[in-house]
């Protein structure tokens, strides 16, 4: 009887586990906070972050750059000129190229400087006019640690567990400055728990050699999507999916033409699911909707009727409550 018992646990047991997604957020739709929520906050920042948390995403984005001294920064750009005052206060610290780099300041330094909604360099202007005022509040930027530890401390306060999705960015740029960008967040991401695929962390790159190489030379067992902008890139699927667990493709690479009123979709998602890779798209923008007449119509259209596995969005929470109805 005892074995019968035995044997019937083991079988439930296998059979249970064998049906289980890798990880059970994989298997739904995810919403992905990019830079944040920073349709209403500048982005980057650690209170859009602590909104996107609010919001209930399923990850929050983290894009990476180092600073003078390796501590990898949050950060969307190489440079510091559209999203701080480091004119004002560094003004004699910019390149040849007129621009002022990350990497040229130390950690402490950088948390000198006030972060701000993203504007133009050249003529001041904000990008996006409808968002968070440029020049009011009192941002900084932070470490990739420091943000580690905030989505920590909420997941635990919340008792929530949402994901993060870093990006290694500009990886060619890194090695020219002799930095190791890369070793240094695995490093870090694995100091913190982030190992494996079911660790709640999905790492992307848009350099597909760099992300390559974090899967077989690095050795990385973690989540990596290879995020594509171009469309020659479509091509290249097969071999993206010999390290790739999922693709990050600008939405347009989607998108094919409008028949009788209607989008119809390039073949980028179907052979996408057929090499088992997910698909995340970038970026919803509820204030950039080219050729949607209503951020609604954008989500019906990608999320739903092009079928993707989730999408960046810089407004979480609309896309939180459409998937949620
Ligand atoms: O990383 C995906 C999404 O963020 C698109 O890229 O340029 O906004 O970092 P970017
Ligand atoms: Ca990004």
């Amino acid at each position: 009887m005892k074995s019968i018992l035995l044997f019937l646990t083991v079988i439930t047991l296998f059979s249970c586990d064998k049906m289980k997604p890798k990880s059970e957020k994989m298997s739904k739709k995810v919403v992905i906070a990019h830079r944040g929520a920073s349709g209403y906050l500048p982005e980057h920042t650690m209170e859009a972050k602590a909104m996107a948390h609010a919001m209930n995403v399923d990850f929050i984005e983290q894009d990476l750059v180092l600073s003078k001294d390796d501590v990898p920064i949050v950060i969307h750009d190489i440079y510091l000129d559209d999203v701080t005052d480091v004119v004002t206060k560094f003004a004699e610290r910019k390149r040849k190229d007129g621009r002022f780099y990350v990497i040229d300041f130390t950690f402490e330094e950088l948390k000198t400087l006030q972060a701000t909604e993203r504007f133009n360099p050249k003529t001041g202007e904000q990008f996006y006019k409808k968002r968070f005022p440029k020049g009011l509040g009192n941002f900084k930027l932070h470490s990739l640690e420091e943000e580690l530890q905030l989505i920590k401390g909420l997941n635990k306060s919340k008792g929530k567990n949402i994901g993060i999705y870093p990006e290694i960015k500009e990886p060619e740029f890194h090695k020219k400055e002799g930095k190791k960008l890369t070793e240094i967040v695995l490093k870090i991401l694995s100091d913190y728990g982030y190992k494996t695929k079911t660790d709640n962390c999905i790492l992307q790159c848009f350099d597909a050699k760099e992300l390559e190489r974090i899967r077989k030379e690095l050795k990385s067992e973690l989540f990596l999507v290879q995020l594509m902008e171009f469309p020659e890139e479509t091509k290249q699927l097969t071999h993206f999916a010999t390290y790739a667990d999922g693709i990050g493709p600008w939405y347009k690479l989607i998108l094919s033409e409008i028949v009788d009123e209607k989008h119809t979709f390039t073949s980028l998602v179907s052979d996408a699911h057929q090499l088992g890779l997910k698909v995340h798209p970038y970026t919803f923008r509820a204030d950039q909707l080219a050729e949607f007449s209503s951020f609604e119509e954008m989500m019906q259209v990608l999320l739903i009727e092009a079928n993707v596995d989730g999408a960046f969005t810089d407004f979480p929470d609309l896309m939180v409550d459409f998937l949620d109805n």
